[in-house]
């Protein structure tokens, strides 16, 4: 299904005064911006608006502040960097409301643009006011409402339901109708093999991807906390590994129509064999890599070394933190064959950092799958498409400064998922429909 709503591209936008919803929710540390992928990626469709010779005003939201008291939360760091990326002037309205922005949007020049200020400054955001929305479009003149802020559509607030409702076109930028193509894409129709990795640290959360993914993809790999909890299932003990409880039974029902399927076609559900433990998440402590099905191996430092000794359980006060070099590469292999790879989720905590300069510990499964994703460019003819989503997994690719290996790296945290577990995005719906 290819996107069905209007662009930027299918109207006239020539000389008009453009509003753009945009998700600047990027993490600000001290007033620097510590992380401008999500400035970055907005850029096409600024500069294409900008070459249309319109005046810009843009909207977003920034964390989730309480009240306007709170000034972490501003923009004004965002207009800086924006300013720096674009090469020219960017404009700040102190509020996306009143006469005090009214005023400055009044005054813009073709191709001028102006960031407001933070939108959840006023509840009426998340309340969906159509007052506010109102409000919004007086502010700032606008004749044409643009939504590009993928990262939020999948909420139904002012910015993103209501103002469509205000009067004049609404119709979807560049960066949406991209997120939107390529993970609906990927979902419904990709280039075979498909192989996911899904991590994450609840079954609950990812539910609906798995479902969708038994019914389609050729392979899928459970990977990270997650797994955990299909180990548990399986009759492991797993000391003190974070688990799902809750989810256990469904977990089971997971594992079940697997097995199925796999019967049914060529279809492989993979379930780690082997784990990284140790007592200790900040890596302070030594690690283990249990060989599930058999024996317990060394220190994933010294790996493929010879086992000492042959316990091959998780202790009660161990904990899972990586999956094993095993499972690593038996799903690397899957990637190798793949046309196809989704990611969302790391296969451990790749957040611990390695202590006196040694590799992160529980970084090892990771770093094997995505080389094998990305590491393959130079000698592979048949590099798979890949698409990575999920804040956590973006943050992660974003941290190794890999983010132009992958094909897509999704600028939506809870938005990717939704969209990948097939629900409808508020945000989306309420735009334009492109004629029939
Ligand atoms: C995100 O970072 O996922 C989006 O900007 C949405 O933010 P929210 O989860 O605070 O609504």
């Amino acid at each position: 299904m290819s996107f069905n709503k209007k662009t930027i591209r299918d109207i006239d936008l020539k000389g008009r005064r453009v509003l753009l919803r945009a998700d600047f929710n990027v993490p600000v540390d001290g007033g620097e911006i510590t992380d401008d992928y999500r400035i970055k990626q907005a850029l096409p469709t600024i500069r294409y608006i900008l070459e249309q010779e319109c005046s810009l005003v843009i909207i977003s939201h920034l964390g989730r502040p309480k009240d306007s008291e709170d000034a972490a939360a501003s923009l004004l760091p965002v207009s800086t960097r924006l300013a720096e990326l674009l090469g020219k002037d960017v404009q700040f309205a102190a509020d996306c409301i009143g006469d005090a922005a009214k005023t400055m949007c009044a005054a813009l020049k073709p191709s001028g643009i102006i960031l407001l200020e933070n939108l959840r400054y006023h509840p009426e955001e998340e309340k969906n006011d159509e007052a506010f929305a109102k409000a919004i479009i007086e502010a700032s003149g606008a004749e044409v409402f643009v939504q590009d802020g993928f990262g939020v559509v999948h909420r139904a607030h002012a910015s993103t339901d209501a103002i469509t409702k205000q009067h004049i076109p609404a119709v979807a930028g560049l960066l949406l109708e991209r997120e939107v193509d390529t993970i609906t894409k990927v979902m419904e129709d990709p280039k075979r093999p498909l192989v996911a990795i899904i991590g994450g640290a609840k079954v609950s959360d990812k539910i609906e991807i798995l479902e969708r993914l038994l019914e389609h993809a050729d392979c899928v790999a459970v990977v990270g906390a997650m797994a955990n909890t299909f180990l548990a299932v399986q009759g492991y003990a797993m000391g003190s590994s974070v688990l799902d409880e809750e989810s256990e039974d469904i977990a089971e029902d997971i594992l079940e129509r697997a097995e199925a399927i796999e019967k049914k076609r060529p279809f492989r559900f993979i379930v780690p064999t082997d784990i990284v433990v140790s007592t200790d998440i900040e890596g302070t402590k030594s690690t283990r890599v249990i060989d599930l099905a058999s024996h317990t191996l060394h220190d994933i430092e010294s790996y493929p070394k010879v086992p000492p000794f042959t316990s091959y359980t998780v202790t009660k006060d161990e904990m899972a933190l990586d999956i094993g070099p095993v499972s690593a590469s038996r799903i690397a292999g899957a990637v190798d064959i793949a046309s196809t790879v989704l990611w969302n989720g790391t296969c451990g905590v790749t957040e611990t950092e390695g202590i006196n300069g040694a590799p992160a510990p529980f970084s090892h499964a990771t770093r094997m799958i995505v080389d094998a994703i990305v590491g393959t460019s130079n000698h592979h003819a048949n590099r798979a498409f890949s698409l990575v989503g999920g804040g956590d997994t973006v943050g992660y690719v974003q941290s190794q400064g890999l983010t132009d290996d992958f094909d897509h790296v999704s600028t939506g945290g809870g938005a990717s998922l939704e969209l990948m577990s097939g629900k409808d995005l508020p945000g989306v719906r309420a735009l334009n429909d492109m004629e029939k």
